[in-house]
């Protein structure tokens, strides 16, 4: 039951650079978001209305929302906790929102500083003020597949806040295993029990690779029947409050796989190469992709 044609998520200009600690100038992101639009990627995270104090890197983005040469047809997301941050969304004219719960009560407090129920509670104006302005809303269920503070996470807690925000309006939810630690029948399990109470095309998937696990485990929920993948060019990204979160699954991994097995992502791979190689290069290390290091030689 594979899909022929998967929508990719591009998540490095948010999740990977709110993880880096060196500045990245607003035109860097502005050229590294253009890239990938070029590239095809027809889906993208710019960045997040957050608090500044929370996470500095991602303080620009109302800038680069401003100075970014937009393609039409392609969704600009934005992450949004709460009022204020849909408010900097609208004013800077997001095709689209992202409200971000998890199925971990430690994560929520440190992440966000509030319980899940909290959390979701805080959405509803958020949900409904954008359902007023037609605004869509993706959500995502951060440690889905563990957490980073021992603590057991059950496939049904996973499901039950997957079906709040499915319920509440959000037209895909997101299930992110925010520390890479699950495995491809792990994953099989949490995305069935999301599976029986939201419709399957409503669910998405976002792996972080810190066990190398994020390809198996996309190719799990892909078996399933699962056409919604977030993935991060160069394999950047991590989560500030999450210890132990390193980077998501590489684009370029991500496409090489769907190429090779005939599944339509859009994706111009020698294009997303070099932009891997670009933002690598500005931050000065190699891509973690293996792709990327593969066909570095093969580029030109
Ligand atoms: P709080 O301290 O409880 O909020 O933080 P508050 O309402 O008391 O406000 C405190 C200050 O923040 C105030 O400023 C507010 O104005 C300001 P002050 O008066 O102290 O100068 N503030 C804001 N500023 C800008 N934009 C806003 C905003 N809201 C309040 N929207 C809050 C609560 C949610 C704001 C905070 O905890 C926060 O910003 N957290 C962000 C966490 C975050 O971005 N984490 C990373 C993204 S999630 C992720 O990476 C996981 C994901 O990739 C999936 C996965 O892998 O699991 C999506
Ligand atoms: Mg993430």
């Amino acid at each position: 039951m594979l899909p022929d044609k998967v929508r990719l998520f591009e998540v490095g200009a948010r999740d990977g650079l709110q993880n880096e600690k060196q500045e990245v100038p607003a035109n860097i992101k502005v050229e590294l978001i253009e890239r990938l639009v070029d590239a095809g990627v027809s889906a993208i995270e710019t960045g997040s209305f957050v608090s500044p104090k929370w996470v500095p890197q991602m303080k620009d983005t109302a800038d680069v929302m401003e100075r970014l040469t937009r393609k039409e047809g392609v969704v600009y997301s934005v992450l949004t906790p709460n009022m204020k941050g849909f408010e900097g969304a609208v004013a800077s004219k997001a095709t689209e929102i992202e409200v971000f719960s998890g199925a971990s009560e430690m994560f929520s407090q440190k992440n966000i500083n509030c319980s899940i129920d909290e959390s979701l509670e805080r959405f509803l104006p958020v949900m409904q003020a954008a359902k007023d302005k037609n605004i869509p809303v993706r959500a995502s269920v951060s440690c889905a597949l563990g957490s980073p503070f021992d603590e057991e996470i059950k496939p049904e807690k996973v499901a039950e806040v997957s079906k709040k925000l499915y319920d509440m309006g959000a037209y895909e939810v997101s299930i992110a295993d925010t520390i890479g630690v699950g495995t491809p029948l792990q994953t099989k399990r949490v995305l069935y029990a999301v599976a029986n109470v939201i419709p399957l095309g409503a669910i998405g998937v976002h792996f972080h690779d810190t066990y190398g696990q994020a390809l198996a485990n996309i190719l799990a929920a892909l078996e399933m029947g699962v056409a919604r993948l977030d993935s991060s060019v160069a394999g950047l990204g991590g989560c500030p409050y999450a210890p132990g979160a390193t980077g998501n699954v590489a684009t370029e991994d991500v496409v090489y796989m769907l190429d090779g097995m005939g599944i339509d992502s859009g994706i111009d791979l020698k294009k997303l190469v070099k932009t891997a190689w670009f933002i690598s290069d500005f931050l000065e290390r190699k891509p973690v992709s293996s792709v990327a290091n593969a066909l570095k030689s093969k580029l030109d």
